[in-house]
């Protein structure tokens, strides 16, 4: 698939050509010492993302809030909640990062609120209250039980009794996380206002929470039993007709493009947990939807291989609109990590894969270190989710900073709100940071490299494996800049033979960080487990 087409796009927006890192605030670096990460300490390691070459951060939520779901419980749109810091210290954090060219992606946690915020409060406090509708009350079925058989993502019922007014309320997520009513026109203004709160103060973008389950069916239609076959995770297929994918999202998607248009240049990312055909239709007709629908077929997907990768992009590509700018994203703080899903040898080349596949990469803080998913004792468990079987808890650890004590994460004396992982004295930014060949090296000469050459960041993608197994080869071409990506997932030595695309190539990178100097296509060789990447020097 090609973009140079006199669209307009030749150049990229940044949202297209640059690189997005999510940090999960709480766990990426604590400077108040409290052992729950801040503001400040986000702040104080901005040289740090400006070294990786990023081009933007993306914050998990930083609201005010009870933190039942650790932020996503949101009591307050348009405040910093104190564990975080203050509004001051937002201000300082997008002032300092945009002074470094690092753009600031919000989180907008707007399927539900917290039922501690005031919107609640007084939607709860009587059936004749004017918010009343803002949430989505039912009354009793006929035995006094919960009004249908819908399954909440934390496990239990969705419904909860509110005792003062006899009728029960919708949560799709915790009992803590009431259901606002997208149907309500009050509703969407009120949102929408929030929106322009963040672009206003100079906010480039949101990532938009549980997108896909923002309208629920009307008459609220018992789902099928059993709910999904993929178990009651958010991965899976469309099986929750109650509460996924209605077509009334569009309309809501759209309204949220216009109001993101008001401003220059900003991005709208989404959550969407469908299959691919869905999942796209949420660029919008004539992409007037979201700009970054995320597309986790790398996360989701049960095998790690070459053929399961080729087979990605294939569908990917085939159901992309005209048009849309691709993305891709290998972790997120509700999945296990790479390199414990793919093990250490394969997160590299997931890494190298993630960096150089057309589109916009999505990384999750820690993943550039290879951190693994850390394995939380029963009694430190903190996730929700947990109840139901699927605790988040080991993906969110504390970033792995240093030897020192904690990871360097917090203070010394402070007791981080997660365990830190065992695998910190090896895994860990000052050690890898001075390792020509560490996970952190290979993560930066990626960036560096994707930044350097255009048919990386802007060019066409042309997936060559012909039918090898364990080979997973692709070109990526623009204007002459020919980069030639082979990643072999098997564990033995493989030859690559001659491929149309020339001879003569120079290695820009091994996942191993060992190669470099010209080479021949027909007689090069791949590691088991090694990914290369190729400067096509042949004349194209
Ligand atoms: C999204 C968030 C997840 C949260 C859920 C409920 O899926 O990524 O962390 O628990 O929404 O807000």
């Amino acid at each position: 698939m090609s973009f140079d087409d006199g669209s307009g796009m030749a150049e990229g927006l940044w949202w297209q050509t640059g690189v997005i890192y999510q940090i999960y605030p709480r766990s990426f670096s604590d400077a108040s010492g409290d052992g729950v990460g801040d503001l400040r300490g986000v702040i104080n390691r901005l040289d740090y993302i400006v070294g990786l070459g990023i081009d933007a951060i993306w914050l998990s939520p930083i609201y005010p809030s009870p933190m039942a779901d650790f932020g996503y419980d949101v009591s307050s749109y348009v405040d910093i909640d104190p564990v975080f810091g203050t509004l001051d210290d937002f201000d300082e954090l997008l002032s300092q990062a945009h002074q470094r060219g690092i753009r600031v992606i919000l989180d907008l946690v707007l399927n539900h609120t917290s039922d501690e915020h005031p919107w609640f409060i007084e939607s709860r406090s009587s059936r004749s209250s004017p918010k009343r509708d803002w949430y989505l009350w039912r009354d009793p079925a006929p035995d006094g039980g919960v009004p249908n058989n819908w399954t909440a993502f934390f496990g239990g019922s969705t419904w909860e009794l509110d005792e003062g007014t006899g009728q029960f309320y919708l949560h799709l997520c915790h009992r803590k996380q009431p259901d606002l009513n997208w149907r309500n026109p009050d509703v969407r203004a009120a949102i929408y206002d929030v929106m322009r709160f963040w672009f206003d103060r100079g906010v480039d973008g949101f990532r938009i929470d549980a997108l896909w389950i923002l309208i629920k069916d009307e008459d609220f239609t018992d789902n099928p039993e059993p709910p999904s076959q993929h178990g009651e995770g958010f991965i899976g297929g469309y099986m929750r007709p109650g509460f996924e994918d209605h077509s009334e999202v569009q309309d809501i998607v759209s309204e949220m493009r216009m109001v993101a248009d008001e401003y220059p240049e900003r991005v709208l990312m989404g959550e969407i947990y469908l299959p691919v055909e869905r999942l796209v239709r949420y660029y919008g007709e004539d992409l007037t939807g979201l700009h970054l629908p995320f597309n986790f077929g790398l996360v989701t997907t049960t095998e790690w291989g070459a053929r399961s990768a080729s087979r990605l992009v294939a569908t990917y590509e085939a159901a992309l609109p005209e048009g849309a700018w691709p993305n891709w994203v290998l972790g997120n703080h509700d999945q296990p990590r790479i390199a414990s899903r793919a093990g250490e040898a394969d997160s590299r080349m997931a890494q190298m894969l993630l960096l150089t596949l057309q589109g916009t990469p999505i990384c999750y803080f820690g993943d550039e270190l290879g951190m693994r998913d850390c394995v939380i004792p029963d009694e430190f468990t903190v996730d929700p989710q947990a109840a139901a079987g699927r605790s988040r808890d080991g993906a969110r650890t504390p970033m792995q900073w240093s030897l020192a004590p904690h990871a360097g994460f917090t203070t010394p004396h402070a007791v981080p709100w997660l365990p830190v992982d065992g695998s910190y004295p090896n895994i860990n930014v000052e050690v890898q940071d001075v390792d020509p060949r560490s996970h952190l090296s290979l993560f930066r000469r990626l960036i560096e490299l994707r930044r350097e050459h255009p048919a990386l960041h802007l060019g066409s993608q042309k997936v060559m494996n012909g039918d090898r197994e364990e080979l997973l080869v692709f070109l990526r071409e623009h204007n002459g800049d020919r980069v030639l990506v082979i990643l072999n997932f098997g564990s033995s030595v493989l030859a690559v033979d001659s491929m149309e695309v020339g001879e003569k190539a120079r290695v820009l990178c091994s996942t191993l960080m060992d190669r470099f100097g010209d080479v021949y296509i027909s007689s090069l060789e791949l590691r088991s487990h090694e990914g290369l990447l190729l400067a096509l020097t042949d004349a194209g």
